[in-house]
């Protein structure tokens, strides 16, 4: 009987970022729902430290921080390696083993190094097929300055912004604060550029409030948001699926535990709720989704991308209700119970048929790019 090929997929995660944990929360649930029959799986894990791991069970030693039963692991940017290496120790240097061909890569990584093109980077070098957008999608996507710029651009609502850098801030902070209070009233949102999962996030009432969350943002990167702050917003998100034809999911929306979604309505508290479908007019709906994939197309993402919105609790019933674009999340959270996996669920499709549609995406995208003449060579006359 012939064996239908299985591909081999690798799981990547955990990562350097503030997000480590968040990642390997994601990646537990992908591990446990992915196809074996139509997979094999190597799990990577990357430690807190950057360090690469292979070996028994790598999701369970990042979660106990306990790597001795692990072998470290690398991946070359020379394409014509394009395998996971396994590096052996000895006496005197070290040895490398192959350990095999992987047909496509699933990065299961937030934030910095993951999300933000960084690793992609390292994917395109090395000519794998991978899940999620690409190099230029994913630096937009995470910073949350640029991508404001490129949504104003393309007409796209985003509330009013600023940026400041951290030198700016460690040189003279009052100055970067009376910048930040002359953009709007409070309440002003000040975060780190590239992050998420609210990490360095401060909603800021007072003067006080602007000067420390400015530094406690700029701990977190050396480029920091403040924004106009939408009052008693509600907070709706959709699912985007595709590469070339995007899809946009039905909008669900999140009830914060707290005064917003910070890192503990998120993931410590359990009491946020999900509101599948958020309950919004057709029209908004219609909005929200047509949004949603301007958005997603103009920074050139492909695979998936949860795209979240704010939109002003007062003005949702008027004629002119305030909606903004507030951020694209290109790995967003991967959980079978988060946001992104249950708006797809609503609409009929699984947590594992959407693990096998993004396996499906990378490798169509990896051979559209393949399409892409390399040599130009003029043609003699
Ligand atoms: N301009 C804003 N107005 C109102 N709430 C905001 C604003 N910016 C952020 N928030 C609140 O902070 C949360 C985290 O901010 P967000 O920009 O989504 O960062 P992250 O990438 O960390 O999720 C949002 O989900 C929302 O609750
Ligand atoms: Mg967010």
């Amino acid at each position: 009987m012939m064996m239908e090929h299985k591909l081999h997929v690798g799981v990547l995660f955990g990562g350097r970022s503030g997000e480590h944990e968040v990642s390997l929360m994601s990646a537990r649930s992908v591990l446990a729902s992915i196809d074996r029959n139509k997979y094999w799986v190597t799990q990577i894990g990357i430690a807190h430290d950057g360090a690469w791991w292979v070996g028994e069970n790598v999701l369970d030693a990042l979660m106990q921080s306990d790597v001795s039963g692990l072998s470290p692991a690398a991946l070359f940017p020379d394409p014509t390696r394009r395998s996971l290496y396994r590096i052996l120790p000895e006496d005197t240097h070290e040895q490398l083993e192959r350990l095999a061909e992987l047909d496509v890569i699933f990065p299961v990584l937030h934030g910095t190094f993951g999300e933000d093109g960084a690793l992609q980077g390292l994917l395109e070098l090395a000519d794998l097929a991978y899940v999620g957008a690409g190099v230029l999608g994913s630096a937009l996507g995470m910073d949350k300055g640029v991508f404001k710029s490129v949504m104003q651009a393309e007409g796209i609502p985003v509330v009013e912004w600023m940026v400041a850098t951290r030198s700016e801030i460690e040189s003279n902070v009052q100055a970067v604060a009376q910048r930040a209070m002359q953009l709007a009233d409070f309440p002003l949102f000040i975060k780190p550029a590239n992050l998420g999962s609210s990490v360095g996030v401060t909603l800021c009432l007072s003067a006080a409030d602007v000067v420390e969350g400015l530094f406690e943002a700029a701990r977190f990167d050396r480029r920091v948001l403040v924004e106009r702050g939408v009052k008693n917003p509600r907070e709706i998100e959709v699912s985007v699926l595709g590469n070339d034809q995007p899809q946009a999911s039905i909008p669900g929306e999140i009830i914060p535990s707290r005064e917003f979604y910070s890192y503990e309505a998120k993931y410590i508290d359990g009491k946020s709720e999900l509101l599948i479908p958020a309950p919004i007019s057709v029209e908004l709906t219609r909005q929200v989704q047509d949004l949603a994939l301007r958005a997603y197309r103009a920074i050139d993402c492909a695979g998936m991308a949860r795209v979240d919105f704010l939109l002003e609790r007062e003005s949702q019933s008027g004629s002119d209700p305030k909606l903004y674009l507030s951020e694209v999340n290109t790995i967003p959270g991967f959980t079978k119970i988060s946001m992104y996996a249950k708006l797809w669920e609503y609409g009929g499709l699984s947590y594992s048929e959407l693990i096998d549609r993004l396996i499906e995406l990378a490798l169509e995208r990896k051979a559209e790019r393949d399409r892409t003449e390399r040599r130009f060579r003029r043609e003699e006359s």
